[in-house]
């Protein structure tokens, strides 16, 4: 029932999407468009996860098979969970092994540093070309999607 009990809907985010228009700025209603047409194809609103398992060009030799591990199938090789993006401005470091540092990082290896192998999802097969701009609006609407009631509720601190 705890678990059940912790979830996470009020971020500017949710407001923004309950009819609050002045809950994000223009950057952030930029980034969130961007979101949904680079993005969303994985992290599907509005949990920000499509619940798949895909490979996302970390790595070209896989050290860690990922969903391989688990299917023994040649065609899961180096797939992991799309994780929800909600509260991930707060979730560093990032990816399965926590490679990635920052959301900067993240957008830099959408951008430009995909990496090639059998199994790369088809839709990154080019990456996400951004621009710094496109990447500065995408970090600000990530920042949007931290629930500060959620994150600050004593219901879920330590005891
Ligand atoms: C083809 C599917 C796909 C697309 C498109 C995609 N992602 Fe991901 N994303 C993933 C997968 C899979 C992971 C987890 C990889 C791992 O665990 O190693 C991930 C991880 C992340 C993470 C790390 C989250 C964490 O908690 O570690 C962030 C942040 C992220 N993606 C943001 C984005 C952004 C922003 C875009 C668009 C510019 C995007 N992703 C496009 C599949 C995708």
């Amino acid at each position: 029932m705890f678990m059940a009990n912790i979830v996470s809907a009020n971020s500017r985010y949710d407001q923004y999407m309950q009819g609050k228009t002045s809950a994000l700025n223009t950057e952030e209603i930029e980034g969130l468009a961007l979101v949904n047409s680079k993005c969303a194809s994985c992290h599907t609103p509005p949990l920000f996860t499509d619940f798949s398992y895909r490979n996302n060009g970390i790595d070209s030799v896989f050290t860690d098979t990922g969903r391989n591990h688990i299917t023994q199938l040649p065609e899961d090789m180096g797939k992991f969970k799309v994780p929800t993006l909600r509260n991930v401005a707060l979730s560093y470091p990032y990816m399965h092994n926590g490679r990635k540092k920052s959301l900067n990082d993240v957008l830099d290896h959408y951008s430009s540093g995909i990496k090639p192998s059998a199994t790369l999802d088809t839709s990154l097969q080019n990456g996400i070309p951004l621009t710094p701009a496109e990447k500065a609006k995408i970090l600000a609407f990530l920042n949007a999607l931290t629930d500060e009631d959620f994150v600050n509720n004593p219901a879920y601190a330590e005891p």
